[in-house]
């Protein structure tokens, strides 16, 4: 499928679409970014959109909509009970995934709170390879446990193996035997997987989980909010995969998986959220908590015409000259930042590049939080903006100790058909810079700590004056380049 190109070996990506609509960037001097980094308290969230060149917070809503998104969008029907467009949406997910059951929700953490109240009563556990920040925040405030239960190789920053993301299946089956499938709320399987890099989970592991907790008798989940990144994973590095169409794939996880739940601001390229299920005993189940969080059940706090968007865009989702292009360009990152000696997670996920700030900066305790440090410093380098999915997002315990991230990471987003290839590789250019000045990076304090999902709002103070050492050396070596 990869297009060769004739006068050079390198692996280029080559696009199946064109532009033909663009949004103006700016790119700042050096000094107003370190400004505008200080003033949003270092955390990348409080930036503003003018003051950034490339916008790599993540691939939630921002990716670009085809043309036939953007014309579905007039024949929106915005009544308020059975409108059209909610017809069409179910007629795409059917076409998806071949379920019939369909619940809408404004977005991914809206299904998660209805999956949570439906599902997680106080002492239950969920069980899943790796926790999402929002899926776990509504778990435990229902009183619910996470437990995660990936294979040990997800953890490890830099290895070859093509799925990370897999569940340890021992573990899973001698932890519902500990804690008795009674207690077990649902197992939930992310695919991708996000905070350990974007890291897909193998067909083979997706059903062998669906058989265990068919066997215990548990629900099982998937959140399939990054399954489009994950079926292009599967169709290119699982050989059992190679020859079903993607359709053939979505429909097997469908069928063996008691309910699905996505973002449509990431698969659909699109806005809102669903849930979707084969049985109707699960969507009846959960049914009456779209009237009261979210709105009719045909619109639940959607808007039409991202309603629209999704059904087409759900659609595009088959196609895999849609489906390459992210995981694709993300590999083309993860291959210059690799060549540059850039400490990165490897193989390449979906999502984005990870960077691994434990190798980046090693002598910097995670009370100092080295990967919300190393995103301001590319920030302050490159008007680049990453997020933090380390320590930051973490959520300290009850006690209020500290939660130390398994992975220190700095996510650098790479949303869908947005960036073109030279983005790339200045991205690549200036984290580049940044890792032969790491010896320049410091630390960071709170000055402002919410207590839940403090990454949003919290402000941090960088520690000494290192950011603006870093733009005096930025200085000496670009001169008057931006
Ligand atoms: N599940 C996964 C795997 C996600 O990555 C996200 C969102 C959600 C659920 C929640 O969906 O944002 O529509 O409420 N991830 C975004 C990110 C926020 O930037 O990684 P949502």
């Amino acid at each position: 499928m990869p297009v060769k190109f004739y006068a050079t070996d390198e692996k280029i990506p080559l696009e199946m679409h064109k532009v033909r609509m663009i949004q103006k960037l700016n790119l700042l001097p050096v000094e107003e970014r370190l400004k505008k980094i200080q003033e949003a308290g270092n955390n990348t969230f409080l930036l503003q959109n003018k003051d950034i060149y490339l916008d790599m917070l993540t691939d939630s809503g921002v990716n670009a909509m085809s043309d036939l998104q953007t014309a579905s969008m007039l024949q929106a029907d915005d009544s308020y009970a059975g409108s059209e467009t909610f017809n069409r949406v179910k007629a795409a997910v059917k076409e998806v995934f071949g379920t019939e059951n369909v619940l809408p929700a404004h977005q991914g953490r809206a299904c998660e709170n209805i999956l949570a109240e439906a599902y997680v009563k106080p002492g239950m556990v969920a069980l899943m390879n790796f926790h999402f920040t929002t899926t776990k925040a509504h778990i435990t405030r229902l009183g619910g446990e996470v437990i995660e239960l990936v294979q040990k190789k997800g953890l490890i920053p830099q290895s070859d193996d093509p799925f990370k993301g897999d569940f340890d299946l021992k573990e899973l089956k001698a932890t519902i035997k500990k804690y008795g499938p009674e207690k077990v709320a649902f197992v939930r399987v992310e695919a991708g997987t996000n905070l350990i890099g974007g890291q897909p989970v193998s067909l083979e592991n997706m059903l062998a989980v669906s058989d265990i907790c068919h066997d215990y008798g548990i629900k099982s989940i998937l959140d399939a909010s990054l399954l489009q990144d994950n079926v292009y994973f599967m169709k290119t590095r699982e050989p059992q995969c190679k020859y079903m169409t993607t359709k053939e794939i979505y429909h097997l996880l469908a069928s063996r998986f008691d309910i699905i739940y996505f973002s449509a601001r990431k698969l659909g390229f699109s806005r809102g959220g669903i849930i979707t299920s084969v049985d109707p005993k699960y969507t009846n189940e959960m049914m009456e908590f779209i009237p009261l969080y979210e709105g009719f059940l045909t619109y639940g706090g959607m808007e039409v015409r991202s309603m629209e968007a999704m059904a087409q865009g759900l659609l595009e989702s088959l196609d895999m000259e849609y489906i390459n292009q992210g995981p694709e360009f993300i590999e083309y990152l993860v291959n210059d930042l690799d060549k540059y000696g850039v400490p990165v997670i490897k193989p390449a996920g979906g999502l984005g590049a990870h960077l691994d700030c434990q190798a980046f900066v090693p002598e910097m305790p995670h009370n100092q939080y080295p990967a919300a440090a190393v995103g301001a410093a590319i920030y302050i380098a490159g008007g680049i903006r990453g997020m933090e999915r380390g320590t930051v997002s973490e959520q300290r315990e009850e006690d209020g100790t500290e939660r130390f991230a398994e992975l220190e990471l700095q996510r650098l987003a790479v949303p869908r058909r947005v960036y073109t290839l030279s983005q790339i590789k200045y991205c690549a250019d200036r984290v580049k810079w940044v890792w032969d000045n790491r010896n320049l990076i410091g630390g960071l304090e709170w000055t402002l700590e919410p207590k839940v999902l403090r990454f949003f709002f919290g402000r941090m103070k960088e520690i000494g004056y290192w950011q603006e050492e870093l733009v005096e050396k930025f200085k000496q070596d670009f001169g008057d380049s931006l």
